[in-house]
């Protein structure tokens, strides 16, 4: 039941992730078959997969002959008929389970007995399209991403009565297509559209607090260490398309989930304020995007000192006596802090700033201190925000200050990301090393989070989350019980 490279692959839909899955199945060798029930879609279809080839032939990814190859692999048709040599039908239609389920109606009659079929699908249950099929067991969800030739990942979704050796064949054909497959179990949203949704939804809370959409973007490309930040991703998506999933997957978890759909999005999208392809989502497109004030520095530390017990300020401290700087110790300062001009900069840990009677300045975490250009904190006053920027001037990193929140901004995103992993871990939903996988090769992540959580140190973690759901009065941010079991997260 192999596929082979001159194999023939149908792909039923020709818009955007049909084109795209088409175009990786010809790159690959196959003969591919791409029906839609419209002229109109073959013909921006074939124009589409004409400009990708040769887009990549102008960057020396292709030759000219091979692009050319490629494209006469392509057969675009309105006649569902010509499907039949497939051994591999794709589904790449409209989101409609009834429309879904008449097409494979049809296309079980037209190929062969033991040929494959598939379904793009991003939140139908594949146990449900399953269902409707007479021969469940060559059935499966074959999940890309949008654009499917530049997305690395596949999500592949057996349904509970599809074959191994149907599995393991999609499994080994899509590494043959250049992809990274990993296999994941029949929940909504299945990994990415799940554990990826905290970090849209952090972003929009922390917009919902009035907080400028510039720092927060900010904040998470650079002290997180993120392509994009959650508002310029979510209008770069559309908020059609954004919030809609958030809410299916916030409903289809009856709210048992670590994110909420925001109304600070939901404004958004019932003001009709989609994002870049309206020119108006969180920003106005049709002017420059806005820079964050960033705090002016005090006059240049002269003398710093830090905890006893400094562990998770290390990096910060190296940079310090890197710059020049004298560091000495002082057993009177709380634990992950830094005095600088007697202002004392404690790293941030679940906890408010206004609970804690020990610290001046709380820093947000960052993915990586060294290589962030810009840190975050908190400060009780102006002058605090100063000295902490007298410092980060010397380390050379500009400060943003954003208000005092549980867990801030980054530290938040970071571990409520790591929080919706392991409960995918939990729920058996994928392997851990599949789920960080899945959201570094699907969701464009510089790290998986549950690699991040493993750097960050559970215990440390657990007790991070603790602080927030206290902090924040908020259940949702009750640490995974997986954190307790550091074994059970390993891959
Ligand atoms: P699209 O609207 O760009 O394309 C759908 C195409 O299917 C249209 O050209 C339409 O004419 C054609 N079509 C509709 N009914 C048909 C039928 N009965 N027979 C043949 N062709 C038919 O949609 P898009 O974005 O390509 O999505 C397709 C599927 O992929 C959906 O199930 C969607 O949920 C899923 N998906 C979409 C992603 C995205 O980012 N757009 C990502 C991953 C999955």
């Amino acid at each position: 039941m192999s596929i082979e490279t001159d194999s023939t692959i149908a792909v039923i839909g020709a818009g955007a992730m049909g084109s795209g899955i088409a175009q990786v199945a010809a790159q690959a060798g196959h003969p591919v078959i791409l029906v839609d029930t419209t002229h109109d879609a073959l013909k921006r279809s074939r124009a589409g997969i004409a400009d990708s080839f040769a887009k990549l032939v102008s960057r020396g990814k292709m030759t000219v002959d091979e692009s050319e190859t490629a494209l006469s692999r392509v057969h675009w048709t309105t006649d569902m008929a010509e499907v039949a040599p497939a051994r591999l039908a794709i589904e790449a239609i409209i989101e409609n389970m009834e429309i879904k389920t008449s097409l494979f109606g049809q296309l079980e009659e037209l190929i062969a007995p033991d040929a494959f079929l598939a379904s793009n699908t991003s939140s139908l249950s594949i146990n449900a399209l399953a269902n409707t099929i007479k021969r469940p067991q060559r059935f499966t969800g074959l999940h890309f991403f949008n654009p499917v030739p530049v997305m690395k990942l596949v999500e592949v979704i057996p349904g509970e009565r599809t074959d191994e050796a149907v599995i393991a064949s999609l499994l080994g054909l899509m590494q043959q297509w250049r992809k990274i497959a990993v296999r994941v179990r029949d929940v909504p949203g299945f990994i990415v559209n799940r554990v990826a949704r905290p970090y849209y939804a952090e972003g929009f809370a922390a917009l919902g607090e009035g907080i400028d959409p510039a720092i927060i973007d900010h904040a998470l490309t650079s002290a997180g260490g993120f392509r994009m930040g959650p508002l310029a991703l979510a209008d770069m998506i559309g908020h059609d398309v954004n919030y809609v999933v958030a809410r299916f997957v916030y409903d289809a978890y009856d709210g048992k989930t670590r994110f909420r759909p925001q109304p600070s999005q939901q404004a958004l999208y019932d003001g009709g304020r989609l994002g870049r392809k309206c020119e108006r989502g969180v920003y106005d497109y049709s002017a420059d995007l806005p820079n964050p004030e960033y705090v002016e520095p005090a006059t240049a530390p002269r003398a710093i000192e830090v905890a006893v017990k400094h562990g998770g300020i290390r990096e910060i401290i190296d940079m310090t006596r890197d710059a020049g700087i004298a560091v000495s110790i002082s057993d009177a300062l709380p634990a992950d802090s830094l005095r600088v001009d007697g202002c004392v900069m404690a790293l941030g840990d679940g906890r408010s700033l206004a609970t804690r009677g020990d610290a001046d300045v709380l820093v947000d975490q960052a993915r990586d201190f060294a290589r962030a250009s810009i840190w975050l904190v908190t400060a009780k006053s102006a002058i605090a925000a100063q000295t902490a920027a007298s410092l980060t001037q010397l380390l050379g990193k500009q400060l943003l200050q954003i208000p005092d929140r549980p867990g801030q901004i980054v530290l938040r995103t970071l571990a409520q990301l790591a929080n919706a992993a392991a409960d995918a871990v939990t729920d058996a939903v994928a392997s851990p090393a599949d789920i960080d996988a899945a959201m570094r090769f699907g969701a464009n992540h510089p790290e998986g989070p549950l690699e991040w959580a493993a750097r960050f140190g559970y215990g440390r973690l657990s007790d991070t989350l603790e602080n927030i759901a206290r902090a924040s009065g908020d259940d949702m941010y009750l640490p995974s019980p997986l954190f307790d079991e550091p074994a059970a997260a390993t891959r």
